[in-house]
C-alpha cells in the first residue's frame, strides 16, 4: 500500500496547493532552499529536471537560476496542471518514478529530487531511473525528510514510546502516518534509515560528493516559536551525487 492513489486525486492536489499558498513553509524557505542553492551553483548552461515537482513550489526557485531548459514530472496530473498554469515555460510530463520515466538515457545535466524518495515504499527503481537519465559526470541533488524527524516529529502514532524505544526502531523501514493536510490524516510516507539511501546510491554507481544532515535552526525558531521543541533535530538530509 502507498500513497499513489491519494497523490492522483484532484481534491488532494487542489487542497495541498491551497494549503501551501496559505502558509509559509519556513523549514524549506529559511533553511533547505538556501543550502540547496549554495550547492547547486549556476544552472545557466544546464538541462535540468525536477523529479516529483508537486505544485511547483521548488520550480519557482529553480527558474530563478535560469537553466537552459527545465523539465519536471509528477505522478499527479492535477499537480502538473497547477504547475503549467503558473510556469508555462517548463516542459512537463505525468509519470511514476517507481517505473520507467519518459526521458532518454543521459539526457540531463542536473536532476533535483526534493522530498520524494522519503514518500516511496521502495526507492530502488526511482534511484536507478534518476541515474539513468543523468549524463555521465552529471549531478543529482537529492533531499529527503530526515528519518529522525519522521521518527520523533511525524511518527505521532507511537507518541507514548520512550526515546530509547523510538531510537530502537531507527534502523527499520516503517510506514509513518503524517497529518499533511486536514482530512488526509491517514497519509502514509516511509521512514528508512540513512544507510538504506546510501546503499541504493552505491548500488546505482552514484558517487556521494556531499551529504548534509540539516537541523531545525535557531533562525527558524526565532521566526516561529512553535519549532522551539524541534531545534537541532535534523529535518532534512541532503545528498549531492555524481553519476
Ligand atoms: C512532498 S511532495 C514534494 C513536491 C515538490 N518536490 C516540492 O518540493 O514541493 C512529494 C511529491 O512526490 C510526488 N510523488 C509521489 N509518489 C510519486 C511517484 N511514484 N512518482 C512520481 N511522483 C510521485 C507527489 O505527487 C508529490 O508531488
Amino acid at each position: 500500500m502507498d500513497n499513489r492513489h491519494v497523490y492522483k486525486s484532484r481534491d488532494f492536489a487542489l487542497r495541498w496547493h491551497k494549503h501551501q499558498l496559505e502558509k509559509e513553509d519556513i523549514l524549506r524557505t529559511k533553511i533547505m532552499n538556501l543550502l540547496l542553492f549554495r550547492h547547486a551553483g549556476k544552472l545557466e548552461n544546464k538541462i535540468v529536471l525536477e523529479a516529483g515537482c508537486g505544485n511547483g513550489f521548488f520550480l519557482k526557485y529553480l527558474l530563478k537560476l535560469n537553466p537552459k531548459q527545465l523539465f519536471a514530472f509528477d505522478i499527479s496530473p492535477h499537480f502538473i496542471d497547477i504547475c503549467r498554469k503558473q510556469f508555462p515555460l517548463v516542459n512537463y510530463k505525468t509519470a511514476d518514478i517507481m517505473s520507467k520515466i519518459p526521458y532518454d538515457d543521459e539526457f540531463f545535466d542536473v536532476v533535483f529530487s526534493y522530498n520524494v524518495l522519503s514518500e516511496l515504499p521502495e526507492i530502488n527503481t526511482a534511484v536507478m531511473e534518476m541515474q539513468r537519465v543523468t549524463k555521465k559526470q552529471g549531478i543529482l541533488h537529492v533531499i529527503i525528510v530526515h528519518p529522525l524527524y519522521n521518527l520523533f516529529v511525524n511518527g505521532k502514532q507511537v507518541e507514548k514510546e520512550t526515546v530509547f524505544k523510538k531510537l530502537g526502531r531507527y534502523t527499520k523501514q516503517e510506514p509513518v502516518f503524517v497529518d499533511t493536510l486536514p482530512g488526509y490524516d491517514k497519509f502514509l510516507i516511509y521512514r528508512r534509515p540513512i544507510a538504506d539511501y546510501v546503499n541504493e546510491f552505491i548500488k546505482s554507481n552514484l558517487t556521494i560528493e556531499k551529504m548534509i544532515e540539516v537541523p531545525v535552526s535557531s533562525k527558524v525558531v526565532q521566526i516561529n516559536k512553535k519549532y522551539k521543541q524541534r531545534e537541532g533535530i535534523p529535518v532534512f538530509a541532503y545528498f549531492k551525487l555524481r553519476r
